[in-house]
């Protein structure tokens, strides 16, 4: 790496440019230094003028700028930062990379440079879920991009959901996670954090239930709390394991994700995960499959009687590791979705699954809680119970991964 920290920043043409002049800012503050390029569709958005200003540097636009490449080959520019940070990167900007298209400054540095790449998608929620960018993101990460975000929220566009860009302070912190620093710019040759050396297991998402090989019994889970839970777990240091059931949710980056579907599948992954310091059972786990799991297809037979579904019981991954005589995790984090009795339900299941504390929430119709942004919890625990404000998944998660941090600190 060179002496001074320095990134290339690639600026696509989104309206999220708008955000990338606070970022300039504050690598500047961090002591980043930053060369930035702007598409033509950036340039759009933010005037080169603006962004060589706060980079106090050139803002390079143009592939056959003949100064430029008199001055600096496009080749050499590829090659002067440490890293290469797209951010916004549009659809097509991720598309093109995906494809190693080279028609402009921007696309050929991408494709010369020999510095890792952190992309910043920005788009809209449809774009963002499109197959052809999930695919042109899988390229991606199997290219050895690293990526942060998009957040969930109101688009320009009116519509909500996944494809905002990630705020600046976020980008800077991935940035800064690049250099093995802390936000505070605290060099660490290893994770840092409270959670630095420990290990975090959390199950997320729904699990699948095959009745036949088209059909399936499933609870109603989006994987958001989860997933916000293992990204706060990564900024604390932690290693995290995140064994999901089916969902559509971008991978947090820095996370080990283990892709399971039946109950039995996550039980044996939690079980392959231990031993952990900190295990958070979020999913929600179906109660109920079918004793036997038909091969084909079943069929209407025509006589009007529905078919029985003989069920049993799925174990109780909670409980099982709560109860564990050996190598329990130090700290056994239970959730409970509750539409009634809220927390006398949670206090019951604090005692049977022998968890160390539930996170208690409200799942009725009228919170809009299932699959919403936001959630209110309840923090259960023996002696007491706390009732936090209502905020969003990604905020609750950052409270309680600081939360249980303190608690496992304290029983060290
Ligand atoms: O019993 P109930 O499903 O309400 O308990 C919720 C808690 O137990 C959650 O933390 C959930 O992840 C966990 N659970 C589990 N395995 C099951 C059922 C629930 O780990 N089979």
């Amino acid at each position: 790496m060179n002496e001074q920290k320095r990134i290339l920043l690639i600026i696509g043409g989104s309206i999220a440019a708008y955000k990338i002049l606070e970022l300039i800012r504050l690598c500047k503050k961090a002591g980043i230094a930053v060369t930035p390029i702007l598409t033509r569709g950036g340039e759009q958005f933010v005037t080169p003028l603006s962004v060589a200003g706060l980079a106090g540097e050139k803002a390079y636009t143009h592939l056959f700028d003949l100064t430029d490449e008199a001055e600096m080959g496009h080749i050499q520019l590829s090659r002067i930062a440490d890293l290469v940070v797209v951010a916004p990167a549009t659809a097509d900007l991720m598309a093109k990379m995906a494809a190693g298209l080279a028609d402009d400054l921007a696309t050929t540095a991408l494709l010369a440079t020999d510095k890792p790449v952190l992309v910043a998608p920005a788009m809209n929620v449809r774009m963002w879920q499109h197959p052809a960018t999930q695919r042109n993101l899988a390229t991606l990460k199997h290219d050895g991009a690293l990526v942060t975000g998009p957040d969930d929220g109101d688009m320009a566009c009116g519509e909500y959901g996944p494809g905002r860009m990630s705020e600046p302070q976020a980008i800077l912190d991935a940035i800064q996670r690049f250099y093995g620093e802390d936000s505070l710019g605290n060099t660490h040759p290893e994770k840092s954090g409270p959670l630095a050396g420990r290990k975090v297991v959390i199950t997320a998402g729904p699990t699948y239930e095959p009745i036949d090989p088209v059909r399936y019994i499933a609870n109603r889970s989006s994987g958001k709390q989860g997933y916000a839970l293992a990204e706060a777990a990564i900024a604390l240091g932690a290693e995290v394991a995140l064994i999901s059931g089916p969902v559509g949710l971008p991978i947090p980056p820095g996370v080990e994700l283990i892709n399971v579907e039946t109950a039995r599948d996550m039980l044996k992954a939690v079980e392959g995960e231990l031993p952990c310091d900190i295990a958070i059972f979020c999913a929600a786990v179906a109660d109920w499959r079918t004793q036997t799991d038909a091969k084909e297809k079943m069929k209407k037979d025509g006589s009007g009687k529905p078919p029985v579904l003989n069920l049993c019981e799925n174990p109780d991954i909670l409980k099982t590791v709560g109860h564990m005589k050996k190598g329990r995790p130090s700290l056994v984090v239970g959730f409970a979705a509750e539409t009634e009795n809220v927390e006398a339900n949670a206090r019951k299941k604090l005692g049977i699954k022998n968890a160390d504390i539930i996170i208690a929430n409200d799942v009725s119709e009228a919170g809009g809680v299932m699959g919403g942004r936001d959630n209110t919890v309840h923090l259960v625990q023996v002696k007491n119970v706390e009732s936090w404000d209502k905020m969003s998944k990604q905020q609750v998660a950052v409270r309680l991964m600081g939360r249980f941090a303190a608690m496992l600190l304290a029983k060290a």
